[in-house]
């Protein structure tokens, strides 16, 4: 048993879509959340850079003594997760990985879209994790890097979001992927556009759930988890 608070760091507000999860798996778990938004956005910068900022993020976490730190940021997770593991001495875990068992789980076709922003797309985390877990799939990834600005400034819901979504997903269109990957924590809160674009057949995966299940077992495997169970949890953001 161990009533200290899980950290989650996220470049912004798009990481809140993961502990919102977090909060309905874990309902006992406190949380204490960093959103970097004076460095926002991670996407365009170099893994040099972002692995400085996760490293900096993580001991600001752990000056709030938390148990466990997920990175609930693609971009992150997939260029400083292995850093930071070296690192630090506590769990440490990505979206990438619960992200990409999903999706296998999810395709009938064996075609998955990826979308992330450019860093994560270009390290091809998400691909080499897919391939790991099925050999025999077509994967097409395309950065999306407009979205994470339109979801910070609050413009999910307006028609410029959805004009932009059109212009990116529209040519995606032709890879006729069965599933695609939400591979940006910011993305999740557009889904009501993208699924208006991409259609009813296509399964839109928003690794937030299966990272919050994957917690919950490293918590419980490592005795870490909060079994007091005399109030819900608190989260400071
Ligand atoms: N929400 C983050 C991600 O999942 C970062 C987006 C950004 O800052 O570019 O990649």
């Amino acid at each position: 048993m161990d009533t200290r608070p899980i950290g989650v760091f996220d470049s912004g507000i798009g990481g809140l879509t993961v502990v919102k999860e977090i909060m309905r798996i874990l309902p006992y778990e406190d949380i204490v959340y960093f959103g970097d938004t004076a460095r926002v956005p991670y996407g365009s910068k170099s893994q040099e850079t972002i692995t400085k900022f996760a490293k900096q993020n993580s001991r600001f976490l752990l000056s709030k003594d938390v148990k466990a730190i997920v990175i609930a940021c693609n971009t992150a997770s997939a260029l400083a997760l292995e850093e930071l593991n070296n690192e630090f001495d506590i769990p440490i875990l990505g979206v990438v990985k619960p992200g990409a068992s999903a999706a296998v789980r999810a395709t009938k076709t064996g075609r998955i879209g990826i979308i992330g922003t450019e860093g994560t797309v270009n390290s091809r985390a998400y691909e080499k994790m897919i391939r790991k877990l099925f050999k025999e799939v077509e994967i097409n990834a395309l950065p999306c890097p407009l979205f994470v600005p339109l979801v910070e400034e609050g413009w999910a819901e307006k028609e410029v979001s959805y004009m932009i979504a059109k212009e990116y997903l529209e040519p995606f269109k032709e890879f006729d992927v069965d599933t695609l990957v939400l591979g940006c924590t910011h993305y999740p809160i557009l889904t009501n556009v993208i699924g208006k674009i991409m259609g009813d057949g296509v399964t839109l995966i928003n690794p937030a759930e299966e990272t919050a299940i994957e917690l919950k077992s490293i918590l419980f495997e490592n005795g870490l988890q909060n079994t007091s169970k005399e109030r819900l949890n608190t989260a400071i953001m």
